[in-house]
């Protein structure tokens, strides 16, 4: 009896050892997956979070849920993910800001953004729009204007310290000289909905979560800031063509895998994304948002990691300049 017991143990070791790596991606995944948005819900990094969420569930056949965990910039939620087991069922959805910005400004974090992870792909760019309260002058003359006479009155919202709609708004208020209060919130989401009932005044925030207030004459968008005009925002010009060249940021939001995650399952998560991005419903939904998804070039997780390391040197150089710090 205990010799049968035997061999029945040595055959299932020996067939645990001969599972080749390809059968280990054919079984993931094999239960459901959570991509941490380190902003509050119905801001930029959470809409492009659920679009991409809900092409997972369908062609990795899993569940995908998102789970929210806001605080300090996207810091909060991005230390959890590179906390995370390494298998694959946590991924977080890394905004430019929080992935690129972080090293400078929370240069003391116990996780990094580039060394804690493994890039997977790039979701989807959307350009920052400045949005101002729909009772403020609609040109951007007059509204630098009202901003520099309404000094000591007038509140600039955004996602925290070291969010883009932080630095965009910060980089955008010098060259207008003007010094607002910055008010910083979990994400652009609750920003915007004070924006609404009076509390802040203007806000730069992606176009991706701006686009239903601007359509909905709710906010007003003054400018956007991409290198061409965005043909989701008709007549709305570009921040050059508004007087400030030099101030673009066209964001980009990207999944990231905890470091060490195996290659065959980051690469089975990367053509998920193309397949996603690439479904007729997903470019719908992006480009009634003005974002885009990722040209051929961007689309491998090596394209990611290049252009974040890259967006690490240029965004820590324009912080620095700027003088951007927590406190
Ligand atoms: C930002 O960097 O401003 C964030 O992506 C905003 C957000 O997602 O709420």
């Amino acid at each position: 009896m205990i010799h049968r017991f035997m061999i029945g143990l040595v055959t299932s070791a020996a067939i645990a050892c001969s599972i080749s790596p390809q059968a280990h991606a054919q079984a993931y995944p094999n239960k459901p997956i959570t991509i941490i948005v380190p902003f509050a819900a119905g801001g930029p990094t959470d809409i492009v979070a659920r679009v991409i969420a809900e092409r997972f569930t369908s062609s990795l056949g899993e569940r995908v849920i998102v789970e929210n965990a806001p605080g300090a910039a996207g810091t909060t939620g991005m230390t959890r993910a590179a906390r995370a087991p390494a298998d694959g069922y946590t991924l977080l959805m890394g905004p430019m800001s929080t992935m690129s910005f972080s090293p400078t400004i929370y240069p003391n974090l116990p996780v990094h953004a580039i060394k804690s992870f493994d890039p997977v792909g790039i979701v989807a760019s959307a350009p920052i729009v400045l949005v101002v309260q729909k009772g403020l002058p609609g040109t951007m003359k007059d509204f630098v204007a009202h901003v520099k006479a309404n000094a000591g009155k007038m509140q600039n919202g955004n996602a925290g310290i070291g969010s883009t709609s932080h630095l965009a708004c910060v980089l955008l208020n010098s060259r207008f000289g003007v010094k607002p209060a910055i008010v910083p919130y979990k994400g652009t989401a609750p920003a915007m909905q004070d924006m609404l009932t009076g509390q802040v005044h203007y806000l730069c925030d992606q176009s991706t979560s701006v686009m239903g207030q601007v359509k909905a004459g709710a906010v007003r968008a003054l400018a956007v800031l991409a290198p061409e005009p965005s043909p989701a925002l008709p007549g709305v010009p570009t921040i050059a063509k508004a007087g400030y060249p030099g101030a673009e940021m066209v964001v980009w939001n990207a999944l990231f895998a905890p470091k060490g995650t195996p290659a065959d399952i980051i690469k089975q998560l990367n053509a998920a994304i193309a397949k996603g991005v690439d479904d007729g419903a997903s470019r719908e939904r992006f480009a009634s948002l003005g974002a885009e998804a990722p040209s051929a070039d961007l689309r491998s997780p090596q394209a990611l990691g290049k252009l974040h390391a890259a967006d690490v040197e240029k965004w820590g150089k324009i912080i620095r300049e700027a003088g951007v710090k927590i406190n």
